[in-house]
């Protein structure tokens, strides 16, 4: 697996697995197979309601920890500096370790400069080996990584072909911020599997629109963590060191950004509600 190297010098895989909307019952399973498939990297969350099932799989693979890069997230209702170092103790125990490789605010609502001098605190203690933020916007994480301690290392934003995220990846970069796609495939919006230029590029090189996708992403330096239940295609999304896009195929691919997001935007005051109503 090709590695990145964060702003603190740690390293971090260029893919991982996600496991959002995995049920908790089915977790354990899934990152068992994903291990065996080759994953070291898992990006789980506390809204996401399965660490337990993570911190099963890392445990019973018999593989040592620190071959494993775990990463999750305080979730809104958790927010405040008292309230997100419980939040942290209690993932800690239900990933069942003695540290995270890297922990994020999952939305920048609530108290968050709280949340991150908690995050901060522990970071320092080494038990957080590095520390980001998601979900957010480009304004939002100018000013936010103006006024803390400790910078930012990862941005895990919402980044596909049909939004590629360049202004935000431009200013990330400025400020040594590592961008992680979610939705590396858009959870399969606008036909995502069936995209013709996807397809055409990826049968090229006899690679899925998946792995065409993927590889896009991770040529412009970003991290990718793709999710599946299937084993076969955990297999199909982790293989996709054996090729390179040409300048061309790069090219082609940039136009299918319509920098609009597939999801939901934070200047919609009815998904604010939505969000901040979501309880784990
Ligand atoms: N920070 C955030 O706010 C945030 C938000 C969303 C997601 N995330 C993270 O990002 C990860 C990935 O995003 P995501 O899960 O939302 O969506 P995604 O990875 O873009 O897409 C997952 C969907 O694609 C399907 N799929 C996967 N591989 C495929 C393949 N090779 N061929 C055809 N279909 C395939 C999956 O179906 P099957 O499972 O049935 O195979 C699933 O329906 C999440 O799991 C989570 O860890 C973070």
């Amino acid at each position: 697996m090709e590695n990145i190297v964060l702003s603190n010098g740690v390293k971090m895989p260029v893919l991982g697995y996600g496991v959002y909307q995995v049920e908790p019952d089915e977790c354990e399973r899934c990152v068992s197979d994903a291990v065996e498939a080759g994953y070291r990297l898992i990006d789980t969350a506390q809204a996401y309601c399965n660490e337990e099932g993570v911190g099963n799989a890392v445990k019973k693979s018999g593989i040592k920890r620190d071959e494993f890069f775990i990463v999750t997230k305080v979730w809104i209702s958790n927010a405040g500096y008292e309230n997100a170092k419980k939040s942290i103790e209690t993932s800690l125990s239900k990933l069942q370790t003695d540290y995270i490789d890297l922990l994020l605010i999952h939305q920048p609502f609530n108290d968050y400069y709280g949340t991150y001098r908690a995050m901060e605190e522990f970071y320092e203690k080494g038990l957080l080996k590095s520390i980001g933020v998601s979900n957010f916007y480009p304004d939002r994480f100018m000013d936010f990584s103006n006024f803390v301690k400790v910078k930012p290392m990862v941005n895990q934003m919402e980044t596909h072909i049909f939004n590629q995220q360049k202004k935000l990846h431009e200013i990330l970069k400025e400020n040594k911020c590592q961008l992680m796609s979610w939705g590396p495939f858009a959870e399969g919006r606008n036909d995502f599997f069936n995209n013709t230029v996807l397809k055409s590029i990826g049968s090229k090189y006899g690679k899925t629109s998946a792995q065409t996708a993927l590889r896009y992403l991770i040529q412009k330096n970003i991290v990718v963590i793709p999710k599946s239940t299937h084993k076969e295609r955990m297999i199909e999304n982790i293989n996709v060191f054996d090729f390179s896009l040409s300048n061309d195929d790069m090219a082609a691919l940039e136009k299918l950004d319509t920098e609009n997001s597939l999801f939901f935007s934070h200047y919609d005051p009815d998904f604010v509600k939505f969000i901040l109503n979501y309880k784990i």
